[in-house]
């Protein structure tokens, strides 16, 4: 097995037919989707499964979505399948929609945390497909960051995160979309968004009523969706008032620390269009998600600049929320959940050094 910390594999046929036997042998592969990087194992060898909960840090009550080729192979997992999933399948995969549906007993109770229903989503990048067929059968794949942290849109992202917790990944380059799937409970005729995300919830609606789950932190209908997610280690924070109101923000910290005669925080932010002339005077770092104000672009650059930033060591990031319509809807979730704290601790093994922050 090649050794991860030596770096990602470019892909070829021979390293992609390498991955495949890995996951035979129950490994953890990390891959490209569309979406975001996966750490995919086995999904119907449980003891494959628990590796990707120890290699993340994950808790063992947030399940995984299972990855197949196509929607047959997806929907073999599903012990019912109302047609509006199956319309949705049709229009919306290869792609990042995830379906929630009863499961069959084929699927292990490790992957589903116990639930009675299992997701599934065929991805649209084509190292993903190709993996999953040279395999032959399904993967379990979450994003291959650490729990609770910020999600890999690159490959060099997911050895920062895992190193040699993972047996090998596969370098597909950036992610296109660069935010999570959309996550969907069909139950029946209506839909239940559990997640925000590549699919904007509008275009679903084309097809079904969906409502947004309504959960508490303690009992979430989706068990990933806690508060606190994809969190930098820099303590982010979320101002009123797109760039305008970043940069008043980062004036008034400058103007507090001189008149209490502290040195100024250095400051580093997230902006979305057009900047004003003199913002870069009170930040020491900016990262523009798009200048030109195109929420696709802004998605796609997302998690990699928040990455950027966070290795900066800065005292403060700022953000303020882009416009909700499109796929905005799913940046506003993550800079919203990126911006708190987190009220349930992560699993973690104690080996690590502990963030004050964060608690993991
Ligand atoms: O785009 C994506 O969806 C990426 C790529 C790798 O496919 N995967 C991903 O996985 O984001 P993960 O594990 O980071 O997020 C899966 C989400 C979690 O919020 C989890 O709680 C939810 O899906 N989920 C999985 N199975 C579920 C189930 N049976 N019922 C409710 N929520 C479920
Ligand atoms: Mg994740």
């Amino acid at each position: 097995m090649p050794d991860p910390r030596k770096g990602p594999l470019p892909v070829t046929a021979e390293t992609v037919r390498r991955a495949a036997q890995a996951l035979k042998e129950g490994r953890l592969v990390a891959f490209p989707t569309e979406t975001v990087y996966g750490l995919g194992a086995s999904a119907l060898d449980p003891s494959a499964v628990v590796r990707i909960f120890e290699a993340k840090r994950r808790p063992a009550f947030d399940p995984l979505i299972v990855h197949t080729s196509d929607a047959p192979s997806a929907f073999d997992l599903c012990s019912s399948v109302p047609p509006v999933a199956r319309q949705l399948a049709e229009r919306y995969w290869p792609g990042p929609l995830t379906l929630v549906l009863p499961k069959t007993a084929v699927v292990p109770d490790v992957v589903t945390s116990g639930l009675p229903t299992v997701a599934v989503r065929v991805p649209a990048h084509p190292v993903a497909l190709e993996l999953i067929r040279a395999f032959g059968g399904p993967v379990a794949a979450p994003s291959a960051n650490l729990f609770g942290y910020t999600s890999p849109t690159h490959a060099q992202a997911v050895l920062d995160d895992l190193g040699d917790r993972v047996d090998l990944v596969l370098d597909g380059g950036a992610c296109s979309v660069g935010i999570e799937s959309t996550v969907l409970l069909v139950e029946g005729q209506k839909g239940v968004l559990l997640r925000p995300g590549g699919i904007p919830v509008e275009e679903l609606r084309e097809f079904l009523p969906v409502e947004k789950a309504s959960s508490t932190p303690l009992a979430p209908r989706s068990p990933g969706q806690l508060e606190s997610h994809y969190a930098p280690w820099t303590t982010l924070l979320l101002c009123e008032g797109g760039n305008a109101g970043v940069y008043r923000a980062a004036s008034a910290l400058a103007l507090s620390a001189a008149e209490e005669g502290r040195p100024r925080p250095r400051l580093g932010a997230l902006l979305f269009g057009p900047q004003p002339s003199d913002i870069d005077d009170v930040l020491d770092a900016a990262e523009n998600l798009s200048e030109t104000g195109d929420l696709r672009s802004a998605a796609t650059r997302l998690f990699a600049a928040i990455r950027a930033l966070d290795k900066m060591n800065l005292d403060l990031l700022l953000a303020s929320t882009v416009p909700d319509t499109g796929i905005g809807g799913a940046i506003n979730d993550r800079l919203i959940r990126a911006s708190r704290r987190p009220s349930v601790p992560a699993a973690g093994t104690g080996t690590e050094p502990k963030d004050p922050i964060h608690g993991n």
